[in-house]
């Protein structure tokens, strides 16, 4: 089983972006704790802040990845293109914000991704891309 994790733009500076929204841990540090979880899964990490390379990214691991974990950031509320590129590949996909999106400004609440995806968590933290993973698991 091999569940590829996806995330866009800002997200490499988790742990000092907006602590009191994000959380103050980084998320190479939980990446760490999510493969000792999940020891007999095989879990594989990208982040960029370019939209194209999320594309690129997502198009490339569909073929090899049994599930996809994507926080695509601003980039959900903004991308057509993105929304594209889940529509296109067969791989399910897990939409996952660690902030309640919907309990925030209202631009954040329509997100391109959700209606193409299998299900989304959002407002659990970092333990939203546990449960994901939990759930593609099963
Ligand atoms: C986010 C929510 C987005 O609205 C925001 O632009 C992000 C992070 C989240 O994980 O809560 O960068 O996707």
């Amino acid at each position: 089983m091999h569940i590829g994790i996806i995330n866009g733009p800002n997200l490499n500076l988790l742990g000092t972006r907006e602590p009191e929204v994000y959380g103050s841990q980084t998320f190479e540090e939980y990446f760490e704790t999510l493969k000792q979880k999940f020891p007999t899964t095989e879990l594989s990490y990208f982040q960029s802040n370019v939209e194209g390379e999320l594309i690129n990214k997502l198009q490339e691991i569909s073929k090899t990845c049994d599930g996809i974990i994507l926080n695509a950031a601003a980039y959900t509320h903004t991308s057509v293109a993105l929304g594209d590129a889940v529509s296109a590949i067969k791989t399910p996909v897990v939409e996952v914000h660690i902030s309640n999106i919907y309990a925030r400004e209202e631009y954040r609440h329509h997100s391109f991704l959700t209606g193409k995806c299998v299900g989304v968590i959002s407002g659990l933290g970092l333990q939203g891309y546990e449960l994901a993973v939990e759930y593609l698991k099963a």
